[in-house]
């Protein structure tokens, strides 16, 4: 059994990464932030407190999909909008809660690569491999315009930086497990790097 922890801001590339690793691996790959979506996107359409829903919503994550009360909503979790509210959500003590059991129940049985904010310093603390990759916010934003141009979507440069800034803000200033490095976690700065040369330096360090 393994457990993998990645931890870092928005858009510093950990899902691809991390997918990528849990294949050459061959273990499973848990997207976190996926599920603090799928609770703001269950927030959003519902129109109502975040603490109303919590406690009774069901999250699943089968090959790469996440099921929301058995709905697929993959592909409905990543507007600005559910992303600014997950960011909101993330911070609500009950559901940290209610998620991070959820994670650690997954990793119980099955060896794991898990992605998020809080893996190496709480969900994980014991993590047989810590890392922690960053890229400047203007390397993350220029890829996430990318990212988005290729799905047909267009957000201006700006107000992505703008709003990948207002989430590092939040993601690393609020009370309960802020984003941080583990002490133990092992540095990986990807600015100028390509995903496969990412991907080969993280498993230089696992083999
Ligand atoms: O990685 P992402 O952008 O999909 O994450 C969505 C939000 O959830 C983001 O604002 C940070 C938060 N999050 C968190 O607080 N803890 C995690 N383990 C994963 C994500």
């Amino acid at each position: 059994m393994m457990r993998v922890a990645v931890d870092g801001p928005s858009g510093a590339g950990k899902s691809t990464i991390a997918k990528k690793i849990a294949g050459a691996l061959d273990i499973e790959y848990i997207d976190t932030g996926a599920m603090y979506r799928a609770v703001a996107l269950k927030a959003i359409r519902e129109d109502v407190d975040v603490l109303d829903i919590i406690d009774d919503i069901r999250i699943e994550l089968e090959n790469g999909k996440i099921i929301l009360d058995g709905e697929d909503v993959s592909g409905l979790i990543r507007t600005p909008e559910v992303t600014m509210m997950a960011s909101s959500v993330s911070a609500v003590p009950e559901v940290r809660t209610k998620l991070v059991e959820l994670q650690r129940d997954m990793g119980r049985t099955q060896s794991v690569i898990m992605d998020g904010r809080d893996i190496g310093t709480n969900v994980f603390t014991d993590a047989e491999y810590k890392f922690f990759m960053t890229a400047s916010p203007e390397e993350r934003a220029r890829r996430r315009v990318l990212e988005q141009q290729e799905k047909g979507m267009t957000q201006r440069y700006e107000e992505v930086l703008e709003d990948i800034q207002t989430r590092d803000y939040n993601d690393s200033h609020r009370a309960l497990n802020p984003l941080r490095q583990a002490d133990d976690a092992i540095l990986i700065d990807t600015d100028g790097l390509t995903i496969d040369g990412v991907v080969r330096l993280i498993l230089s360090y696992i083999k």
